[in-house]
């Protein structure tokens, strides 16, 4: 079975003090730090930029898997890819070259992923598989935490870990939205192996964080 990775989004964190925040979660066991970046364009909502993820860079040394909710992507890669991130993904509906865009990520020195938001087909990814380290399955529809799980990514999680063993590549397969202990067991069986978590994940206060990222992991 393949190692399990948690990506805690701090969207559900306590804002007021992020620093201690971030510094709790990768104390008790975070692998990524999700940071979704929404412009109240792109999504109904609006959240941080690129100050706020260099703020926090120097609160942990763990992968920061920057998550863009915002349109256009491109003029913002530099500053996302110069505040911190390691990962940046993006969703194809922001603009009309996906591929270009994936190319600037990594000449930006950064992993390069790909959203798809419930209403996005697998076929979205065929042309650009090649180029992607991580793709990531949309499990609510972007812009809010603490949303009901959206069953039908499930299958679409199953179809993309067949296309990423075809490939032959090494891309992490990553679920996001509604995500807790019960829907992280059947997001893993569908063949998930990144699982984002903002509600499930801060639960109950700095105390309870290692527990919650033990319950997602399968550990509990
Ligand atoms: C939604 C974000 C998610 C969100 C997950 O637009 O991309 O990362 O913070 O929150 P929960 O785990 O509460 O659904
Ligand atoms: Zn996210």
């Amino acid at each position: 079975t393949r190692p399990i990775k948690i990506a805690p989004s701090i969207l559900a964190a306590d804002f007021s003090r992020l620093g201690e925040e971030v510094r709790a979660i990768d104390k008790a066991g975070a692998d990524y730090i999700h940071l979704d970046v929404m412009d109240g364009h792109f999504v109904p909502n609006i959240s941080f930029g690129p100050s706020v993820i260099e703020s926090l860079r120097r609160c942990t040394d763990k992968i920061f898997d920057v998550h863009l909710m915002i349109a256009p992507v491109d003029p913002f890669i530099e500053a996302f890819a110069r505040a911190g991130a390691d990962i940046i993904t993006f969703h194809p509906e922001a603009g009309p070259h996906g591929h270009r865009t994936i190319q600037a990520i990594k000449a930006a020195g950064c992993r390069a992923g790909l959203s798809l938001n419930p209403g996005t087909p697998v076929a979205t990814v065929e042309p650009l598989i090649d180029d992607l380290d991580l793709l990531l399955v949309m499990t609510v529809n972007p812009g809010f935490g603490g949303q009901a799980f959206i069953e039908t990514g499930l299958k679409k999680i199953a179809a993309l870990r067949d296309m990423i063993d075809r490939s032959g590549r090494r891309i992490d397969l990553e679920v996001d939205g509604g995500i807790n202990f019960e829907t992280a067991a059947r997001a893993i069986d569908a063949g998930a192996d990144v699982l984002v978590a903002g509600t499930a994940a801060f639960a109950g206060g700095p105390d309870r964080y290692a527990d919650n990222i033990a319950g997602l992991r399968g550990g509990a």
